[in-house]
């Protein structure tokens, strides 16, 4: 049985074989929408989700399977005070496979070590978050053709991002990437990130988007993550510090795509969204793509073709 708890569980030739099956999905939804027929997908998500949570049960509704779970701490036995291993005991007894969102790093890898289904990590605190980087790995692979030889700008809370941190990891494997990390120098990469996974690789810090934006194949931009702050009033001197508006978009190149996992707050202003190169909505119909082909894979169910 195998859980995807990190995006480094998959090889980079398993990713590949996912994210054709991904594509085949997109083409030939009608082939795929009966392959989890009595199956059942539990969601368990203890922190706020609007579309990791919903996609993931989109997922297994097109795929003919079915959906349990909850959607927030309060209105589980969390509550009460039961500990995550016996959630997940009781949960491999309802369902075939699970997604689990938690606000504790490392939760989803203690839940797999106690489960008997195979566990998704949709979200681990600041850690990591796979799924949204399969996600983006798809949508850079069909805008660009391929994975590997660009510069990509990440952009905004680089410290809390789970999402930055997930894919800064999963893009060292391919190659002749270049990795611009924009930040305010409170907000900069983790030093694990850093030192032990862009350690020999091309990739800089720099301060200013606008002193960047020229150079940059793909630009991912990301949300201030409120929740993860110790202050307010932090927060509050950090939120806005990057808004990518029109008059910046036009210093970029015209094959720069943007990409964002959303929700948005203010870092990117509407204006953008009718720009070719605005990205961000074909990331979220793509995760479902993705979350189809990893269900699949984690389930057994890849048909021949595919394996
Ligand atoms: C991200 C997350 O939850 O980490 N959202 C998502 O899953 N698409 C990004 C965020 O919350 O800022």
């Amino acid at each position: 049985m195998r859980h995807l708890l990190s995006p480094l569980d998959f090889s980079v030739e398993e990713v590949d074989q996912l994210l054709n099956l991904a594509g085949d999905i997109e083409k030939n939804p009608k082939k795929y929408a009966h392959l989890c027929d009595g199956k059942k997908i539990a969601t368990l998500f203890y922190e706020p989700s609007t579309r990791t949570r919903l996609s993931f049960e989109a997922a297994m509704l097109n795929l003919g399977g079915s959906v349990i779970g909850f959607s927030s701490a309060q209105s589980s036995s969390a509550s009460k005070g039961e500990s995550g291993a016996d959630t997940i005991r009781m949960v491999s007894c309802y369902a075939d496979i699970c997604a689990m969102r938690h606000f504790k790093e490392g939760a989803p890898m203690v839940a797999s070590m106690h489960s008997s289904i195979p566990v998704i990590n949709a979200g681990d605190g600041g850690h990591q978050h796979p799924t949204q980087t399969m996600a983006d790995l798809m949508t850079i692979r069909s805008l660009q053709g391929h994975l590997g030889n660009m510069t990509i700008g990440l952009c905004g809370d680089l410290k809390f991002g789970r999402t930055v941190h997930s894919l800064i990891k999963a893009l060292t494997r391919y190659e002749n990437v270049t990795f611009i990390l924009i930040s305010p120098p409170e907000l900069r990469v983790p030093s694990y990130i850093r030192e032990e996974v862009l350690n020999g690789h091309s990739y800089r810090e720099v301060i200013s988007l606008e002193e960047v934006i020229s150079e940059l194949d793909i630009l991912y931009m990301t949300r201030v993550q409120k929740e993860r702050f110790f202050n307010e009033e932090d927060y509050i001197r950090m939120k806005d510090c990057y808004i990518l508006d029109m008059r910046k978009m036009r210093m970029a190149k015209e094959t720069m795509y943007v990409l964002h996992p959303l929700p948005r707050v203010n870092e990117i202003s509407v204006e953008v969204d009718s720009d070719p190169r605005a990205a961000y909505f074909k990331q979220v119909q793509y995760a479902v793509y993705v979350r189809m082909a990893l269900i699949l894979t984690l389930l057994d169910l890849v048909p021949e073709e595919f394996r």
